[in-house]
């Protein structure tokens, strides 16, 4: 047991963080990956154990030790990070996707290490992966669609939302609202940060956005982070360059606001 520290604002919250970058292997010995070292999607597993929260990691790849008080789910592809997420966060109250999620995955894994002959290697051919946090967001839109066909016909009484056959519905407490209440959405962007950020919020129907400058030593694998938060409602948030935890801690805060 981890002691709580002084903000236990997130006391009885279950929330679900995804960490690091996904890994798609092209043979047993090789693999497209990125940079991400899994060190903000820690800080925000940190972070919310200390402010009271039931936390669930989803790490990919990453090198650092398990914080203490989270359940730590390890995974190497976007399709098992997939299958993490989404199962974790039928019973979230939020779910913050820090990991760096491959876009795309070799076509075919070889069984066997591939050889180098005289020959030019072949090309890698390339498919997408699914897309999690929009799923996310596209599961939550099913479900409140389904919760407000309900309530219009009247079902929506007591116990009502827990027979409902809409997406979702058998594991929604009576009540509580379409799980996870509130979506966090990272993005690492190079140029047009904001206009970017605010496009990727629109199309991937999350709550928050956290938008990171990438490049002169920000983000990757450096303690420190700035990045401004956009919310769903056209604001934004801006955190001033500082630990990556600092950063967590205004994200819990919105999230904190979202869920009262
Ligand atoms: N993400 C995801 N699944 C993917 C790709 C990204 O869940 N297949 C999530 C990331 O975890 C992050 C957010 O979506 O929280 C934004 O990721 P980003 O790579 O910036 O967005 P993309 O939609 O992939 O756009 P692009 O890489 O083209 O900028
Ligand atoms: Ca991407």
């Amino acid at each position: 047991r981890v002691l709580a520290g002084p903000r236990e604002d997130l006391a009885g919250r279950h929330v679900v963080v995804s960490a690091g970058g996904t890994r798609e292997a092209i043979d047993p010995v090789r693999f497209i990956g990125n940079r991400s070292s899994g060190l903000q999607g820690y800080a925000l597993a940190r972070t919310a154990v200390a402010r009271g929260a039931e936390v669930t990691l989803v790490a990919a790849n990453v090198t650092l030790p398990d914080p203490a008080g989270a359940k730590v789910v390890r995974v190497e592809s976007a399709r098992q990070l997939r299958e993490a997420v989404l199962a974790a966060a039928e019973h979230a109250d939020a779910v913050v996707m820090a990991a760096a999620v491959a876009d795309f995955r070799p076509v075919r894994q070889s069984d066997t290490k591939i050889k180098k002959s005289s020959a030019e290697p072949d090309p890698i051919h390339l498919v997408k992966n699914p897309d999690i946090l929009a799923e996310l967001g596209e599961v939550r839109r099913a479900r409140r669609e389904a919760y407000a066909t309900r309530d219009a016909g009247g079902a929506a009484a007591a116990g009502g939302r827990e027979t409902g056959d809409g997406p979702g519905a058998a594991t929604q407490a009576p009540g509580d609202g379409p799980h996870p209440r509130v979506i966090v959405g990272f993005a690492a962007e190079t140029d047009d940060v904001l206009a970017n950020g605010r496009a990727k919020l629109e199309r991937k129907g999350c709550d928050l956005l956290v938008v990171n400058q990438v490049g002169e030593n920000l983000a990757f694998g450096t303690p420190d982070n700035a990045a401004v938060v956009l919310t769903a409602e056209g604001g934004s948030v801006e955190i001033s360059r500082g630990p990556k935890e600092d950063l967590a801690d205004v994200v819990w805060d919105l999230v904190v606001q979202r869920l009262a």
